[in-house]
């Protein structure tokens, strides 16, 4: 501990990291010509020394939008509520080459500087991910360009921008009688924010997650540049950007695939006691022919709050509030389905779904089911986001923990955690239904479990700032600790979903075969790892001096 290494390294961390973030790259085969940039790096060092006047040096950027240095707190905070880490500037964009003259800037400016990029969607991350620590962040929906513009057609497809919301794609879809066939549960987020992760909801199983349904993107890579891709054009960019995690560019414009809208969803929920009935039927439900239109499924632990049906309160009625059951003591797993139609043919549909469930080993007196619009459906937790505002429950921490859970291991957690670790779910809902992977594209970055079928399991949990008790950060971030804890030593070949880590080892191993590739990509399209600090994969490289 008292040697001088030791004591060169404690006193100069951040530096050490850089280090070892160029030991680490040059040790890469196929990255050669990474030395030829580094030490273009440290030329600009030499002849652009200084770094405190950095951020100075961007204002004497021509833009169409405008940088701010003031009132830019916002940009240090996320939903989950945690994680503040302060710009030092943001930058309204109001056109694509906005974007990419900051960034060629401060590509330019090289490694002398410790500017980084971050983009905010609608900064619903978690842990920091959309956050830039001194650096700058793009407030992506002031670029309203290019304006959404539906194709109708054998095709259909609508681009819009980067910052887009969900929401509005939905609203301006509508009135072509047109929708994107993937979906959040929540749809006030953006394009960009759920492209970087996945976006991954009840429509997977048959559609793929958002990232499979998107033709083409417009990128804004790490140097400034701005180039189109697609499977046919710049395929290792799309495919790289897509589940990115922001590393590799900022996606400006996508273009996303379209169907048919329906007018009106028929919304089921059932419950079970049995997990091994409830697993059944849902990985029944997800491989059958002419199957529901969304399948989702949620756990119910000893009680249910305002909190633990947030997602949809107001509709279907609660079926533990509105059936005998009590769930006291006891874990009840939920079904949810939902199944498209049109007024006219309401009829076909009811044969429909009623052939469907008949094939379901439901607990019978618990089957609830109403009719309500297509827009109401997608948009249901919005009605409980306003609802928590109203109580101040929206703006608390968000210890969220996502997994991945191949199927071969789910009943394994699901017995080691439901009722053991988590002893209630007052705190925020439990989700946890299956997807198919072979109807996703395994180019993209997003990382999945080996298996073809694997469970997307959601800790949604609020806590409360000032609790000490079960309802407070400190006992929340300590379950999910142990939930990963288990996880890892039962060996249970888990993904997170939306990943924190804070090593480049854990990094490494979440990756796993494709962290090469990863690695790759990041050094042909961010070689300064100027991108997407908060993600705490890769720290700007600055040269040993
Ligand atoms: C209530 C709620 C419900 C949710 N439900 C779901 C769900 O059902 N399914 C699901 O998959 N996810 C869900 N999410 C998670 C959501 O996908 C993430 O929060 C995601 O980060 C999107 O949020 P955002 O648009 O605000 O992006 P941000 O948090 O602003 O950004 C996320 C990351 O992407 C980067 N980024 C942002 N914009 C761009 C861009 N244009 N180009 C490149 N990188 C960019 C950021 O730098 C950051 O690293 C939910 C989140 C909330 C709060
Ligand atoms: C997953 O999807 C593939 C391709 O559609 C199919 O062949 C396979 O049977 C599905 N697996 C299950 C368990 O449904
Ligand atoms: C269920 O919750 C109540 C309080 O809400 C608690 O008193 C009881 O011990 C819990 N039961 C179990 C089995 O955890």
């Amino acid at each position: 501990m008292g040697s001088p290494l030791s004591s060169f390294l404690r006193q100069n961390k951040p530096l050490f990291f850089r280090i070892f973030f160029i030991l680490f790259f040059s040790c890469i085969p196929d990255t050669a010509n990474l030395c030829s940039n580094l030490s273009l790096a440290t030329t600009a060092v030499q002849t652009h020394s200084a770094s405190s006047d950095n951020h100075f040096s961007l204002k004497k950027l021509t833009l169409d939008g405008h940088f701010s240095f003031e009132n830019i707190h916002y940009a240090a905070k996320d939903f989950g509520n945690t994680y503040h880490f302060h710009p030092s500037a943001v930058l309204y964009p109001k056109s694509i080459s906005d974007i990419s003259s900051t960034i060629k800037h401060i590509f330019n400016i090289g490694t002398a500087s410790q500017l980084t990029v971050a983009a905010r969607g609608h900064g619903h991350s978690l842990q920091g991910q959309a956050q830039a620590h001194q650096g700058v962040v793009i407030n992506m929906p002031s670029l309203q360009k290019p304006v959404m513009k539906v194709h109708t057609g054998e095709l259909p497809y609508v681009d819009v921008s980067g910052g887009e919301l969900w929401i509005n794609i939905l609203h301006e879809t509508l009135k072509h009688g047109l929708a994107p066939k993937s979906w959040t549960d929540y749809l006030h987020l953006t394009v960009g924010g759920t492209l970087s992760n996945a976006g991954i909801s009840g429509q997977a199983f048959l559609h793929g997650p958002q990232i499979n349904n998107v033709y083409q993107l417009e990128v804004v890579t790490g140097k400034g540049d701005v180039l189109t891709c697609s499977e046919q054009q710049n395929a290792d960019l799309f495919h790289g950007v897509l589940g990115g995690l922001g590393q590799f560019g900022i996606i400006t414009r996508a273009r996303i695939s379209l169907e048919p809208a329906p007018k009106m969803v028929r919304w089921i929920r059932v419950l079970y006691s049995e997990f091994s009935i409830f697993t059944k039927d849902q990985e029944h439900l997800i491989s059958s022919e002419s199957s529901f239109d969304y399948i989702e499924g949620f756990v119910i632990i000893n009680r249910t709050g305002l909190l633990n049906n947030w997602r949809s309160s107001f509709n279907p009625r609660d079926p533990l509030q509105a059936s005998k059951f009590n769930s006291d003591g006891k874990v009840l797993y939920c079904l949810e389905m939902a199944k498209h139609f049109n007024p006219d043919e309401a009829g076909i549909m009811d044969k429909k779904t009623e052939s469907l469930l008949s094939k379901l080993s439901f607990i019978p007196s618990t089957l609830f089911q109403s009719d309500v619009s297509y827009v109401d459906f997608l948009d249901r937790v919005h009605v409980s986001e306003i609802k928590l505002r109203e109580k101040g429950l929206w703006e608390v921490p968000h210890p969220w923990l996502n997994l991945l859970i191949p199927k071969s291991k789910i009943s394994d957690f699901a017995q080691q955690v439901f009722g053991e670790i988590l002893k209630d779910n007052s705190n925020g809902p439990v989700l946890i239904y299956p997807v198919n992977k072979s109807k996703w594209n395994r180019k993209t970055s997003f990382v999945t479990p080996d298996e073809d079928i694997f469970y997307l399991v959601a800790f949604l949990s609020s806590a409360l700032p000032s609790s000490r008790g079960t309802d407070g950060l400190e006992h929340i971030n300590n379950q999910n600790q142990r939930i990963l804890d288990v996880s890892t030593r039962a060996n249970l070949g888990i993904k997170q979903y939306l990943p924190h880590y804070s090593t480049q080892k854990e990094w490494q191993a979440h990756f796993g075969p494709q962290w090469k590739l990863f690695v790759q990509r990041k050094y042909a399209y961010d070689p300064l790892a100027i991108l997407a600090p908060g993600q705490r994969i890769f720290q700007k490289a600055i040269p040993f001096l």
